[in-house]
This record gives structure tokens, C-alpha cells and sequence, in this order.
């Protein structure tokens, strides 16, 4: 977490103080480092340099317009998932040849969508969707590009609900039914089935299952070819893990060093999906302290005023972030996770937890930190991937601000949502 560090017990972020941005947006409030987000992306695209490779930002982890629009300054693509976010893809300047279109559920509308923006191609996910694919580029007069998304039944080793290249998911295509597809591939006059994708889960925190499925993938691109299917683009997907504990954890020169030799073998065009690897630990969410409440039974909560609407990881994923007071002067542990919480002189062993009426809505169990009173701040890291952009306005709590530090200088790049946004397009009747 380079961009987040204590100087004079003080957070900062690049060249800026935490209290500096709070004392003007208030809280809860994103906080997002441009430097480490153009960092993470040269270093991915530094792993893969040796071939020819397309780096798609995953739009579903940090949708906000400006971060797109830094990486797709840095020449990054995107992947999407929705016609939304192909809209925000495009709006943010991103080039539609470098788009990506996942999903298992893409309608005929966002299909047409896609295809009148010329889009790089759709990871198509079903036979029925190739069929519909097939259909509305018929009626466009055009030939869609797409890869077939592979699901190559490998457990990537991540939580079960972000594993997707399992059979019992509902993610990509089998190998026997994608054979089927590829001996009948030519008969789709307008779909030019022209590379494979997979994406097995995130986040992923070895090589292995991506060498698993490159291997069935190997044998089964020989197949296509010799079918008369060219498979130019293999699309590896995402998942790259990020640290959020603090401890050391693969890097993108450790993934590459053993995808490579494969995507030379296979002599294909890389495209890849990061989401997370980029954005994950380029940014924080900063909240206040409402209360301090201790039970008959000895348990502290900490109540502030972020909650499982604003970050929802904790909740829906058990997900850890590690949590630290923004002015302290106890330094925060090197590495932190779940099982080697201490309680060191000083501190308490306390739930953080936001207003929301769920009893989920618990950013930490039994975590011991500095003690905190009514008003201090707390940065929740390794916030800045599948934060804001899986907030909602639930309990209709406004969604909170976004900025932006570059060096010594920050901007709001979304503003915080006001009352009056939450019922914007209701109407009583
Ligand atoms: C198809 C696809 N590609 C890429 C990603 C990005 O994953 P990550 O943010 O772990 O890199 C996802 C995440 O769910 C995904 O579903």
C-alpha cells in the first residue's frame, strides 16, 4: 500500500493528508491514489510485454469515469459486463476496439449495443446466446468477433462465491459442448469465432489454476485448428490477487513467468481482465466514529458511519480489509489477517460496524485497534476494487464521494449523493 502511508501519525495519501480531504468532503469518502493506479497497470503490462497483449481494465471493480478514463489515457481496454458499463467504458474515452463484452446474460438490446459501437468482441458464454449474437448481427449486416468463455471445471481456491470456473457454475461453457459449437462454428454467418476466454474467480492467489486451464485450453485450441477454426485471442481472464493483509502475495511477473510459455506455444494475442490487481489497493474508505457502545457482556462496537452499503466485501464475502485510525501514533502491524489479530498494549479488541439495520453489516469481528473516540477517523484499506462500485443506497443512506489524489493535489471525481438524489426519477402517484 505504497500510496497510503503514516508520516508524523498521520495518514496520507501521495502527498496529501487524509485529515486535509476529510476536513473538506466530510465522511464516508473514497479516496483513490492516480499513482498507484497507473503504477499497477505498467506493472501488468511490463509482465506480459514479451507478447502482444491487450490489458482490458475490468469496469464491474472501479466503474468510476475519471479512473477509466486514466487507464484508457494508458492505452488500457475494458471489460464489461452490462451496457452500462460499455456506456461508462465509452463515455470515459475507452477505444471500442479494445473492448471486451462478458456475461451470461447479455440481451439482444445490448447486443446491438455492442455491435453499433464496433466493440472487439463478445466472451460468449451459451449456445444460446452465440445464437442471438449470430441473429441480431445478421440483422445488422455485420460479423461479431467473439471468444468462447471456457469453463474448464478448475477451483481457483477463492471464496465460493467468487469461484466461476467450477461445473456448478454458471459461468462459460463446457469443453464438450464448446467442441460442439466449433464443429458447427462455421454455420453462424455472422459470428467469426476467432478466440477463447476464461476467467476462473478472483481473488486468485496462485499460478496453478491458471496453468490447469491453459493446459485444456492448449489441447482444445488444437482441436479448433484443425477444425479450420483460427484461434488468434486467448483471453485469460482476471483474478490477479492483491494483498490485504499486508503480507507478500504473487505479483503479475510471477503469473506471466508461467502463462507465457503457453500463449507462445498456442501463438495467440493475449487479452487479460484485471480488475482488482489494478484499483484494489489504489484506494481506501475513510469513515467517522458515531459512537462508541460496550454490552453487559463485555463486547465493544465501534459505530461509524460507513456501512455495508458503502462497502459490502465484509458482508457478502466475509472479506477482510485491514483497519487502522487515520491519526494514530501506534503503528499499524506490517500484516494483519483474521487469525493473527493481537491485542497489544493499548489497544482493544473491538466490532466495527456500520447503522445499517442487518446484522451483516460488520466491516470486523474481534479486531483489535487503537482505542477510537466519537469523531476520529478510521481508513478501511485495500477499498479501492469492488467498493463503490458495488454500493447502493440501501436504508437510503446517500452513496459516499469519490476523490482523486494526484501528488500533492486531489479532486471530487463523484460527488456525494445527496437526499434529494436518492428519489431523483420516483414518481408519487
Ligand atoms: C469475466 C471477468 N473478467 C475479469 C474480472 C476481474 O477480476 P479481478 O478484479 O479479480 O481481476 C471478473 C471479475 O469478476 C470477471 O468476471
Amino acid at each position: 500500500m505504497d500510496a497510503f502511508y503514516y508520516k508524523e501519525n498521520t495518514l496520507c495519501c501521495e502527498d496529501v493528508k487524509i485529515n486535509e480531504i476529510v476536513s473538506e468532503t466530510g465522511t464516508p469518502v473514497y479516496i483513490y491514489s492516480k499513482n498507484a493506479i497507473l503504477s499497477r497497470f505498467n506493472e501488468l503490462k511490463t509482465a506480459f510485454q514479451e507478447v502482444d497483449t491487450t490489458i482490458c481494465f475490468s469496469v464491474k471493480s472501479n466503474s468510476n469515469l475519471t479512473i477509466c478514463k486514466i487507464l484508457a489515457n494508458e492505452g488500457s481496454g475494458f471489460d464489461v459486463v452490462s451496457g452500462g458499463e460499455l456506456f461508462r467504458a465509452l463515455k470515459a474515452g475507452g477505444t471500442p476496439s479494445k473492448i471486451v463484452f462478458a456475461g451470461v446474460g447479455k440481451t439482444d438490446k445490448e447486443i446491438q449495443y455492442a455491435l453499433e459501437n464496433d466493440i472487439f468482441m463478445f466472451n460468449v458464454e451459451s449456445i444460446a446466446e452465440l445464437e442471438h449474437i449470430n441473429a441480431v448481427a445478421g440483422n445488422m449486416t455485420k460479423t461479431a468477433k467473439v471468444a468462447l468463455r471456457i469453463n474448464p471445471d478448475i477451483d481457483a481456491k477463492t471464496h465460493a462465491k467468487t469461484t466461476t470456473g467450477k461445473k456448478e457454475n454458471k459461468f462459460g461453457i463446457d469443453l464438450i459442448v464448446a467442441e460442439t459449437i466449433i464443429e458447427k462454428a462455421k454455420s453462424y454467418k455472422n459470428v467469426n469465432v476467432c478466440g477463447l476466454h476464461v476467467h476462473l474467480g478472483s481473488p486468485i492467489y496462485s499460478v496453478d489454476p491458471y496453468v490447469n486451464a491453459l493446459k485444456k485450453i492448449t489441447v482444445f485450441i488444437q482441436k479448433c485448428r484443425k477444425t479450420g477454426i483460427d484461434i488468434r485471442y486467448l483471453n485469460i481472464g482476471g483474478g490477479y490477487c492483491i494483498s490485504y493483509t499486508g503480507e507478500e502475495v504473487i505479483k503479475p511477473k510471477d503469473y506471466s513467468a508461467q502463462i507465457l510459455p503457453f500463449v507462445k506455444e498456442m501463438q495467440c494475442q493475449v487479452i487479460t481482465e484485471p480488475g482488482r490487481f489494478i484499483a484494489g489497493n489504489s484506494g481506501i474508505l475513510v469513515t467517522s466514529v458515531i459512537y462508541n457502545k460496550q454490552n453487559s457482556h463485555g463486547k465493544k462496537f465501534v459505530i461509524c458511519d460507513a456501512a455495508m452499503n458503502d462497502l459490502l466485501r465484509p458482508a457478502l464475502y466475509d472479506a477482510f480489509h485491514r483497519i487502522w485510525p487515520v491519526n494514530t501514533n501506534i503503528a499499524m502491524p506490517d500484516i494483519e489477517a483474521p487469525d493473527q489479530c493481537e491485542v497489544k498494549q493499548g489497544m482493544e479488541l473491538v466490532d466495527i460496524v456500520g447503522p445499517v439495520c442487518e446484522s451483516s453489516d460488520v466491516f470486523a469481528k474481534d479486531r483489535a485497534i487503537p482505542p477510537v473516540n466519537e469523531g476520529n477517523l478510521l481508513a478501511i484499506f485495500s477499498a479501492g476494487a469492488y467498493g463503490f462500485s458495488m454500493s447502493s443506497s440501501y436504508n437510503s443512506r446517500p452513496r459516499p464521494c469519490e476523490i482523486l489524489v494526484d501528488k500533492d493535489k486531489y479532486f471530487v471525481i463523484r460527488k456525494r449523493e445527496t437526499y434529494e438524489d436518492l428519489i431523483a426519477g420516483e414518481d408519487i402517484i
